[in-house]
């Protein structure tokens, strides 16, 4: 395979304006990553040395084998949300190593609420579990929570996708035979009790961890008994009479090394097979991404220069280079594995997204896993295209996006706009990971073009009405209002904190996620369902 050829020049005004740019984002992105890690309330701290427990980081840490890579999922969840200190929406959950094996864990953050179950904590907890049954991955869960957070309950319990759907997937997930191991490190109350109780395998704290349905205080106001939390639902009750704990722990530490153990013992995951070489590093340093991506969505600029430094050796096989040359398809290694990318360069054309579709055919067929690399405006417009039938070949480019069993992997990389979203394997279509990088945005379409859409609908109507078009104050006053709510909730930060995506990375991280996202998508199999396609409209 030939290595691509950069063209970047890094003496560049332009190239230098960018990099300063980019690595400022990825600055401010580090230091919220560090405020979600580690800033709590001086309060929660001490309650939590009071009860001698560990911080959730130190309990991740001791859990997972040293020196390994860790892939943490939706750090930034509930960023700016509530009273802004529900970080992680209330819990952290890395995909890890436990005696050479990939787990993935959920751990409620004590520190925060009690461990309560936010919203957005609740719609993490069924993201975890989606990854957890797409991929096979062993599900660990370290429970401290106090339960559904109370002041928004209506938000947390009723619905398809609330709190019940928590214990009905691990319903699923026991029965398609994926292990469940819970500790119970704190206390696990009313919902969170069904954590435990519905997992394989429960390692019970001594002191600390209690499982009940109602609470002490409850149980005095519903019945009058009075009784300590610990001979509610301690660890001796449960290991000893009621039989809903297996393993009775010392501490936090001796409960963390019962589940090395039970992992240890776990049957090999016999990970599925790609036709792998040697890894080796990009030509290129990832970090002069940060230079190639401009300030403005609408310049383009050439997705073979970020292939070129994501990719093994920066080598990669294009696939129909000169037919359809907005989107970029070609074979390539990522960290020893065979990938098939697709990335934008400019606008969907019909003869794109016909090429898309025979490229993610070949890979499924092949068993390939696929990568998105999104920087798209969306499908090309206009009565020439319509009268081509973008509409129908796009419709192909969905349905095979759609419908493709191989594991499919996102990266929104610049603009992430309309039925490029779709086409591009969006969060809808399934991809079993998705990133955003920190200049990107997401939206039916940019703010401009909304607002544009919207006085032209306003100005159709006041014709009708033999009325004069919208004077320029009124034209001013409903595009600045739009324009900043598309620019607000179309940013990575609005994204990551609704959980549209796995998380923001650092552009020069991307290789690294990916590389590790594939080797856990290997822990399930290479089709995720019967090949084949719905009808292609021709
Ligand atoms: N909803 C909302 N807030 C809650 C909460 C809940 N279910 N449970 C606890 N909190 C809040 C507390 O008000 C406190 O907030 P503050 O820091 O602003 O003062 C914070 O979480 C920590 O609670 P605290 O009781 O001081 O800490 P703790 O470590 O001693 O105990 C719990 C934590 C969760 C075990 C304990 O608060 C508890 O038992 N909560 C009630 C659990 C319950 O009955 N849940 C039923 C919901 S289904």
């Amino acid at each position: 395979m030939e290595a691509i050829e950069t063209k970047v020049d890094k003496k560049d005004p332009q190239y230098l304006e960018n990099y300063g740019r980019m690595e400022a984002m990825v600055a401010r992105l580090n230091e919220e990553l560090r405020i979600a890690r580690e800033v709590r309330s001086e309060k929660a701290l001490a309650r939590l040395a009071e009860q001698k427990k560990l911080p959730v980081r130190k309990r991740l840490e001791l859990l997972l084998d040293k020196n390994t890579p860790v892939l943490e999922i939706a750090p930034l969840a509930a960023y700016d949300m509530y009273d802004k200190g529900v970080h992680g929406a209330g819990s952290v959950v890395v995909i890890g190593v436990i005696h050479g094996r990939e787990v993935l864990v959920t751990a409620s953050d004590p520190t925060i609420k009690g461990g309560t179950i936010y919203p957005m904590g609740v719609k993490k907890a069924l993201r975890c579990q989606t990854i957890a049954m797409e991929n096979r991955l062993p599900l660990i869960s370290l429970i401290d929570s106090g339960g559904a957070y109370l002041p928004l309950q209506s938000e947390v319990f009723p619905d398809l996708d609330d709190g019940g759907r928590i214990f009905y997937n691990q319903a699923i997930i026991s029965k398609m035979g994926i292990p469940q191991i819970t500790a119970v490190m704190g206390l696990c109350t009313a919902g969170a009790a069904y954590i435990p109780a519905m997992s394989d395998e429960v390692v019970h704290v001594k002191g600390t961890g209690a499982i009940f349905l109602g609470g002490p205080p409850l149980v005095r106001a519903a019945t009058g008994e009075v009784v300590t939390a610990d001979e509610l639902g301690g660890a001796d009750l449960h290991c000893r009479d009621s039989g809903v704990s297996d393993y009775w722990a010392e501490d936090d530490t001796h409960a963390l090394q019962i589940i090395r153990d039970i992992v240890q013992g776990l049957p090999d995951p016999c990970k599925s097979k790609l036709t792998t070489r040697s890894p080796r590093p990009p030509l290129y340093d990832p970090r002069e991404l940060y230079g190639i991506v401009p300030r403005s969505l609408s310049t383009l600029y050439d997705i073979r220069e970020v292939i070129a430094r994501i990719v093994d050796g920066s080598e990669f096989l294009e696939f129909k280079a000169l037919y359809g040359p907005t989107l970029v398809c070609g074979w390539a290694y990522i960290h020893g594995y065979p990938v098939g990318i697709l990335g934008n360069y400019g606008v969907l054309f019909s003869n794109s997204a016909l090429k898309a579709t025979q490229f993610i055919e070949i890979c499924d067929k092949r068993g390939i896993p696929l990568i998105f690399l999104q920087n798209i405006t969306g499908y090309i417009i206009g009565r020439e295209y319509e009268r081509g039938g973008i509409t129908k070949d796009g419709h192909k480019m969905v349905n095979a996006v759609a419908t493709a069993t191989v594991p499919k992997f996102t990266v929104i990389a610049g603009a992430s706009f309309g039925a490029g979203n779709y086409g591009m394997c969006g969060r809808g279509y399934s991809p079993r990971f998705l990133w955003m990088w920190p200049n990107a945005q997401i939206g039916v379409m940019g703010g401009e073009q909304a607002a544009n859409v919207l006085i032209s609908v306003k100005n159709d109507q006041l014709a009708r009405e033999g009325q004069p078009p919208l004077a320029e104050e009124m034209v001013k006053a409903i595009k600045e209002p739009i324009v900043a709510m598309a620019e607000k909730e179309g940013n990575a930060y609005y994204s990551t904190a609704n959980l549209w995506d796995d998380g923001i990375l650092d552009p020069a991280k991307t290789r690294d996620a990916l590389g590790l996202a594939i080797s856990a998508s290997l822990n399930g199999p290479i089709h995720s369902g019967p090949q084949g396609h719905g009808l292609f409209r021709m």
